[in-house]
């Protein structure tokens, strides 16, 4: 570019931003929406954010980001002064005024454990009704295996003959990194059995393909099940390091250096292997549960993912069991400090966090439990509100007879244990995330119990 007259370059940065750049709406603005909108408008789309939720829209309108995700700010707010991104509540608008429509809302899961696609099928039927040229329907929230043909069907039965294409494109965000994980992908998967569609989306992510990114094209169902064979492996490595720390604990190993040992093996990797309390978060255990009843519709029966909850739900007791052995099985009148609420660090989100497991079998003991999280307490706060909400670990920490690390933050790895120790010999410590220094706090002589006897300096 540097060779070319500015002319010429501004020439080719317009036929570019002609080429590639779509007008796009997405349709539902929770963690998955908004941050695939944000990114959207980041790479050089026309993006319009819709949801029903008037409070969330008018936040969004106001600079008011009503999740926590790093960079998201960023990006919001300097696409928003560009006008490459818009927040409305008008759907049947949004839907109207754009090529690539793509749905992004919530599919939770139902009392018997299989997906609730109410929301996914009322926003069909707004689309069915504002197809007023061709466009792409893309689903990215996740659906049971085989939904994206019957939401085809759904659409097409009421869509009065205006063409439009289907495609299923999974996403792979984890809350907290989602910003990094959307902009920096594995992978692209595109669902379709439309050519055109796969041109189309080609052009949505265009930048990634320059980069050599792999843009995976395949058929609506196998993108269904590529995206919860993911989700459900990767649930079950934790599972499984967590089951494997269990074994550490009962034979003297040590679950650092067995972790090593396995990560050194590029067949089975470095990453998700980090014992925990369990896992959490609105992803996988909703999606191992609707991946099982996905099976048994089949008449498949998915063992090891049945194997994988089953495991995470053991785990999670265990975990209790150590609790009240180290408060001698005698919790009436002591006092527990939970560090850590979210399911996971970098978040606020409390969705089936372990702490919720922990606290519903502790609190009709009549213990005394006091917590600390630095962004999660809000969110607890709507569902355990007697609990004793401390400003600051410390805080938390005094007077208490035991203290129970349950999510990994930062912050409580500078806390000066040593200080805190010597000013309450009493204080005994189960950190579930092996986050503090094993050596330093045996040899403090401290009751320190972590997952799997790791020996982390
Ligand atoms: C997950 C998937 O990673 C993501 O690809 C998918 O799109 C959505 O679901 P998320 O649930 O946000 O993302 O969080 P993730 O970082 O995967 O952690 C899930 C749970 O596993 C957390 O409770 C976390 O604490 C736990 N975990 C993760 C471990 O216990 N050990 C690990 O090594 C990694």
């Amino acid at each position: 570019m540097k060779h070319l007259s500015p002319i010429f370059a501004s020439i080719l940065l317009c036929s570019f931003y002609t080429i590639y750049c779509q007008k796009i709406s997405v349709i539902g603005t929770g963690y998955v929406g908004l941050v695939t909108g944000a990114c959207l408008a980041y790479l050089g789309h026309e993006v319009i954010c819709a949801d029903i939720d008037d409070n969330k829209i008018n936040l969004l309108q106001a600079g008011v980001i009503p999740i926590v995700e790093e960079h998201l700010n960023t990006i919001i707010t300097s696409n928003v002064e560009s006008k490459k991104l818009a927040f409305t509540t008008n759907i049947p608008d949004a839907i109207q005024k754009s090529d690539i429509v793509f749905i992004a809302v919530g599919t939770p899961t139902k009392d018997d454990g299989t997906s609730d696609t109410t929301a996914l099928y009322k926003v069909a039927e707004i689309i069915s009704e504002n197809l007023n040229n061709y466009k792409i329907i893309c689903i990215k929230s996740t659906i049971p295996i085989g939904t994206s043909k019957k939401i085809f069907d759904y659409i097409k039965a009421r869509s009065k003959n205006t063409q439009f294409d289907l495609v299923f494109n999974p996403e792979f965000l984890r809350e907290g990194q989602a910003v990094h994980d959307f902009l920096y992908p594995n992978r692209i998967v595109i669902g379709t059995e439309s050519l055109i569609a796969q041109e189309k989306m080609a052009l949505v992510y265009a930048s990634f393909i320059e980069n050599n990114i792999p843009f995976l094209t395949t058929d609506l169902v196998s993108a269904e099940t590529i995206k919860y064979a993911c989700n459900a492996f990767l649930a079950t490595k934790i599972a499984y390091i967590n089951d494997i720390s269990r074994l550490c604990e009962a034979s003297g190993a040590c679950i650092s250096m067995v972790q090593q040992g396995m990560m050194l093996d590029e067949r089975i990797g470095k990453s998700f292997l980090n014992p925990g309390p369990g896992f959490g978060g609105s992803c996988f255990p909703k999606d191992c549960e609707a991946l099982i009843h996905i099976g048994d519709s089949f008449d498949v029966d998915l063992k090891i993912v049945k194997s994988c909850l089953a495991s995470n739900a053991l785990h999670k007791e265990t975990i209790i069991k150590k609790i009240i052995s180290a408060l001698d099985d005698d919790l009436e009148n002591k006092t527990v400090t939970l560090l850590g609420l979210a399911f996971k660090a970098g978040t606020d989100d409390v969705r089936c966090s372990p702490a919720i497991t922990i606290i519903e079998k502790l609190l009709p003991s009549g213990i005394k439990i006091k917590v600390y999280d630095p962004a999660a307490m809000n969110n607890m706060q709507k569902i355990f509100p007697t609990l004793e909400y401390c400003s600051s670990a410390h805080e938390a920490l005094e007077n208490s007879d035991l203290t129970v690390i349950l999510t990994e933050w930062p912050e409580f790895k500078e806390l000066a244990f040593e200080k805190i120790v010597t000013k309450n010999k009493s204080l005994k410590i189960i950190d579930t995330r092996n986050i503090l220094d094993s050596r330093m706090m045996r040899a403090m002589g401290c009751y320190y119990l972590n997952a799997g006897n790791a020996i982390v300096n």
